[in-house]
């Protein structure tokens, strides 16, 4: 069962990070893309947002699970492990803000702010990394 969850677990992680850091490369170089292009970029940065935010969730889910089945409540005296669980909040904040400024943008049609955006993406990919390396030393 370990096994299985892991595997979820880096799999997500993977996806949440890769979609990421897909999405800041691609807005930086939006400007190299004609006018015309812009419509079917915007969908596809919903995309990369939305992958992002399901793998978020996935890694909660998988985390819950695998300390339920390993560690339990002892887990807690695992201080690096709370650095990553703090990491791993941070981050889904800034997710939720993220996806809040999303949907608010659709509601009224106008986009959300551009550099806003830019460093919710950085934070959130810096906290998804600082968390990937607390596991790391967490773990082993
Ligand atoms: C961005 C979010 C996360 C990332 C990047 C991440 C990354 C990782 C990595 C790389 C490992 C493997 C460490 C190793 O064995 O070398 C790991 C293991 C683990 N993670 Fe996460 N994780 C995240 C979120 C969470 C959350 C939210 C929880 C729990 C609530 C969690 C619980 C665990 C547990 C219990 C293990 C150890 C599994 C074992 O016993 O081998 N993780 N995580």
């Amino acid at each position: 069962m370990l096994d299985l969850l892991k595997t979820i677990h880096f799999l997500s992680f993977a996806v949440a990070i890769g979609a990421g850091v897909s999405n800041l490369v691609l807005g930086a170089r939006l400007s190299t893309f004609p006018p015309q292009a812009m419509p079917s970029l915007g969908g596809f940065r919903l995309l990369l947002g939305k992958l992002s935010t399901i793998g978020l969730i996935l890694l909660w889910l998988s985390g819950i699970w695998m300390v339920a089945v390993t560690a339990g409540i002892g887990i807690l005296d695992n201080q690096t492990f709370l650095w990553k669980l703090a990491a791993v909040a941070v981050l889904t904040v800034l997710s939720i803000v993220a996806n809040l400024a999303v949907a608010k943008a659709k509601k009224t049609g106008i986009p959300p702010d551009a550099n806003r955006m830019k460093r919710l993406g950085i934070g959130s990919q810096a906290m998804a990394i600082l968390a990937l390396i607390l596991a790391i030393v967490a773990f082993n």
